[in-house]
């Protein structure tokens, strides 16, 4: 069946169709197409094209098609060009010539828009469900081991110890300004443009704000020619996808290493990774490495929608149906991809002792020492210079920074003072900073209790 056809003399080509049919994949819009088209009957209804028991019989075929969906008979021999002329062909056998008066004053790009709209707006609070459960399992790792002090990095060389919540909660950081710009997207996903027609309005007077109550949307769009041609909200989508799947990649990356022998700090569950075909001894990461690897495809994903539409002239080309495959894959692997970091987080450990070890092995507490000269009015330049003298000769001789007592400092530089030799010792660094969003412990401990506050307000 076509929803055009009187104007042609002659069928498309087989090639044709095989090309340019979109059914393969904007079938997953079937749910939503049917609940936009029942509150389409109602607005039909209230402009007199329909009478009230004629849409009451065209909602009970919408409604049984909707039904019949689920089964996968319904879909056998399904050859439109698009999930909309499936709909519409369906309801036409149901109904009869009843269902030739739904598309007037509707456009299958008014229609198409409605329905990523109504898609996108629950796969939204989908995954806004699972950056949440990602994010408190971040927290009850960070309460498990609230004490543990691991080396933070620079350029992948020990920078300065920090708490291992800290850490975490850098990882929630991130995560919560996520969640925002999902938030933000689904405000400017949440609105209604039925009534756009093709491009240029609809030539019947709708009450399109009883529309979006019907269907629950927040508002209504405010140009007809701006709907058929814009897909922002999409890449708003897009968007906030990639950032999300940045910053699990980034935690995929940093728990590859962490758990590696060279690391030894993590312990990642069996349940979680992958043995070798031929090594007996391995246990990869496998499910960091698809989160890392997926994001490639997320990326992809918005740099092919935004080339689609770069330069495409006003209002709606046909281009635009590429949409679908980009914002569906996106949304999946997103997913997909929250969903095994939570299980990852879950299911991993910290060793203490192997961080522990990375941070005493190491000059990390440098900058402590520097910042305790400073204190005592040393000027922070000259402060560097003597630490960093002191780095010097300790990684000539081998010395590491416990086996500088306070004698021995005071005899390297005069400029120490007896009290300053407890700063070779990380924990007493890290009292030192305690302003808010550093990692003293108890900035840390109240970062961690404002986090769950925060993180029940954010599921509200
Ligand atoms: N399958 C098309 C899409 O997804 C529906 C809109 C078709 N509109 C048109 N003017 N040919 O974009």
């Amino acid at each position: 069946m076509k929803l055009w056809g009187g104007r042609f003399e002659e069928g498309p080509s087989e090639v044709f169709e095989r090309f340019s049919g979109s059914l393969d994949f904007d079938k997953r819009l079937i749910d939503v197409d049917i609940r936009g088209s029942i509150a389409y009957a109602s607005a039909l209804e209230r402009v007199g094209i329909l009478t009230a028991a004629e849409h009451d019989e065209l909602a009970a075929a919408f409604k049984a098609i909707q039904k019949d969906s689920q089964d996968a008979a319904f879909w056998q021999g399904a050859d439109e060009e698009d999930v909309h002329t499936l709909v519409i062909r369906k309801l036409k056998e149901r109904a009869g010539t009843l269902a030739d008066k739904i598309h007037t004053g509707r456009s299958r790009n008014d229609q198409v828009s409605l329905d990523i709209r109504l898609w996108l707006r629950e796969e939204i609070d989908a995954s806004v469900k699972e950056m949440l459960a990602l994010m408190a399992a971040l927290l009850d790792m960070a309460k498990r081991d609230a004490t543990a002090i691991v080396p933070g990095y620079t350029h992948t060389r020990r920078a300065q110890p920090v708490l291992w919540p800290h850490y975490l909660l850098a990882y929630f950081e991130m995560f919560a300004r996520d969640l925002e710009r999902f938030k933000e997207t689904r405000k400017r996903v949440d609105v209604m443009p039925l009534g756009s027609g093709a491009m240029a309005g609809s030539g019947f007077p709708f009450d399109r704000e009883a529309i979006a109550r019907d269907l629950g949307f927040a508002s209504i769009t405010k140009n007809s020619m701006d709907v058929s041609g814009d897909r922002d909200f999409a890449l708003d989508f897009l968007h906030a996808a990639n950032l999300t799947m940045l910053h699990l990649s980034r935690l995929a990356e940093d728990w590859i290493l962490y758990s590696g022998e060279e690391y030894g700090w993590l312990e990642l569950g069996d349940g979680v990774t992958s043995g070798s075909s031929i090594m007996p001894q391995k246990k990869n990461p496998d499910s960091l490495e698809l989160i890392r690897g997926k994001c490639g495809g997320v990326f992809g994903d918005y740099s092919a929608l935004f080339l689609t539409m770069k330069g495409l002239p006003m209002t709606y080309n046909r281009d635009m149906q590429e949409d679908k495959p980009r914002i569906f894959d996106a949304a999946d692997q997103l997913r997909g991809s929250l969903e095994m970091a939570r299980v990852v987080v879950e299911t991993t450990r910290l060793k203490p002792a192997p961080p522990a070890a990375a941070v005493e092995e190491s000059w990390a507490v440098a900058t402590d020492l520097a910042d305790a000269l400073a204190r005592s009015g040393v000027p922070f330049h000259q402060a560097h210079q003597i630490v960093g003298r002191l780095v010097l000769e300790s990684v000539r001789d081998s010395k590491r920074p416990a086996d500088w007592t306070a004698e021995k400092l005071a005899a390297f530089d005069p400029a120490f003072t007896a009290d300053m030799a407890r700063y070779v010792k990380p924990a007493e660094g890290i009292e030192t900073r305690e302003l808010p969003g550093g990692t003293g412990p108890k900035a840390v401990a109240k970062a961690l209790a404002d986090a769950g506050t925060r993180l029940s307000e954010m599921g509200k």
